[in-house]
């Protein structure tokens, strides 16, 4: 209520220049500049508020990764909304850098007051995404969706994706960029897990021909300092091995021969440096896994801006929902006592951020999931050297330093009793629940009988 429209307008102003100065910007420039802050989220529902974007901005991420589920935009009620709707207004890429509240907004108008830089750093992110099921318009959906062609169309006018650019006549919105100088350079690679997908189950592919072939040439093109590959659904975590049959998640590991063949890519390439991020399961956290390459394969998982496990039951089940997180079995997690929760899981809003720290020596990388005001709940150092190829000395000094040798073993190779006790224990309670009401039922039967009884001798 009562938004200053002139401060409004001004701030809209900004955005405006911002955005002119993203997509019109000298891009040789900025694709020359060192990067060294990389923010990303996924699984925002436009209808909610989303108060977290105060933190992302304070961060100052020079690129923003969407990681799918962006929006809803859900073919099917309930969250249907079409065409137009899914690109305009509120719900679209750069205004979500707009504060939160008026308060934000003057904190904000003030500091670009005193300082130009500041308006111009928090409008210079380049926003970057992909897509996951509920904006490519169904739950869980892959190849047979029939509206995958308009949605591809609504989510590149989503992005600012230029009229004439490739990625706009291709099958999938898959695509590539790179940031840095030679020997500071990222390259980051979007994959679509939807466009081509077989559906699961099948074993078949995620990531269908066309895109294959694509991915062979980025990854086996010239080398880059880093490489961020950005997939919607997780690829190291198999959580599904440990939570059936009470749910099922979505993620490379259920194709696992799509998945074999995304690590042997990544290992034939020769490319150092790699790591995935990943967003869809509406919790946060870090994996990794030492025996896919010759060096750990970091997954790093963020997810929602808005939609997140904890916030989806009552308040007092919260507690209960981490400890159910805690006793879900994981071979693949990092975990490390600085994070907020025994688990190191979190199933609040959170979104992710990878800062690196070109100057030290050895290049250092701060992998980290950040909540609503952007403090840490789970994070893990880990220094470029890591992450060489034909570098077993530097993994076994790793899996020994971290303890980690566990990192090799697999969800579905785990003793039955672990892997299930998720399980175990919840069809337990349920037959203790299932006793003590037949035992109730007898009992009052019992006494019911009785007391008919005796009424009937009186
Ligand atoms: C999105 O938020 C609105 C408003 O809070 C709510 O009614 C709707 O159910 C939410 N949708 C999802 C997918 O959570
Ligand atoms: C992941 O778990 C599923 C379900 O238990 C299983 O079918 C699949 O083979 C597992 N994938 C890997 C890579 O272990
Ligand atoms: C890891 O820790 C366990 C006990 O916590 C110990 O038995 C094992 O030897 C350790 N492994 C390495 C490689 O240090």
């Amino acid at each position: 209520m009562g938004i200053d429209q002139r401060r409004w307008r001004w701030w809209n102003a900004v955005v405006f220049i911002g955005m002119v100065g993203v997509t019109g910007s000298n891009s040789h420039e900025k694709q020359k500049q060192v990067v060294s802050r990389i923010a990303f989220g996924s699984c925002s529902n436009q209808s909610a508020p989303q108060p977290i974007w105060d933190a992302v901005v304070d961060f100052h991420p020079q690129v923003f990764i969407w990681l799918g589920d962006n929006i809803y935009g859900d073919f099917k009620r309930p969250f249907k909304i079409f065409g137009q709707e899914r690109t305009v207004g509120p719900w679209k890429n750069v205004p979500r850098f707009v504060p939160s509240s008026e308060q934000e907004m003057k904190t904000r108008y003030e500091k670009a007051k005193s300082n130009p830089g500041y308006a111009r750093l928090q409008q210079n992110a380049e926003v970057i995404g992909t897509w996951d099921d509920h904006d490519y318009g169904l739950n869980d959906a892959g190849k047979e969706f029939h509206g995958k062609i308009t949605n591809q169309k609504l989510l590149l006018d989503f992005l600012d994706e230029p009229q004439d650019s490739p990625r706009r006549k291709q099958a999938g919105v898959y695509a590539s960029y790179m940031y840095g100088p030679v020997g500071r350079d990222i390259k980051i690679v979007l994959l679509d897990t939807r466009y081509h997908r077989d559906p699961v189950g099948s074993d078949g592919t995620i990531l269908g021909n066309s895109q294959w072939l694509w991915l062979e040439k980025e990854l086996k093109g010239p080398p880059t300092a880093l490489t961020i590959i950005g997939s919607s659904i997780q690829v190291i975590s198999n959580l599904s091995a440990t939570i059936r049959p009470l749910f099922a998640m979505e993620s490379w590991a259920r194709f696992p021969k799509e998945r074999d063949r995304l690590f042997k890519l990544i290992a034939d390439s020769k490319r150092a440096g790699v790591f995935f991020i990943s967003g869809d399961v509406h919790f946060g956290e870090i994996t990794r896994y030492d025996c896919a390459l010759d060096y750990p394969l970091y997954d790093l998982t963020s997810s929602g801006v808005t939609q997140s496990v904890e916030e989806v039951v009552p308040h007092f089940l919260r507690s209960f929902v981490r400890f159910v997180a805690w006793l879900t079995p994981s071979t693949m997690r990092v975990k490390d006592q600085n994070c907020r929760y025994k688990s190191c899981i979190y199933g609040q809003t959170n979104f992710g951020t990878i800062e690196i720290d070109w100057d030290s020596h050895p290049v250092t990388l701060k992998f980290k999931v950040r909540d609503k005001d952007s403090i840490m709940v789970t994070g893990v150092d880990v220094s470029l050297t890591e992450l060489q190829p034909s570098n077993s000395e530097v993994l076994d000094r790793a899996k020994t330093e971290h303890n980690n040798s566990k990192h090799c073993t697999l969800e579905v190779s785990l003793p039955w009793i672990v892997r299930h006790r998720l399980a175990i224990l919840f069809f337990s309670a349920l037959f203790v629940l299932l006793v003590v009401f037949v035992v109730l039922v007898y009992t009052c039967f019992r006494f019911c009988r009785l007391e008919s009884c005796k009424r009937k001798h009186d």
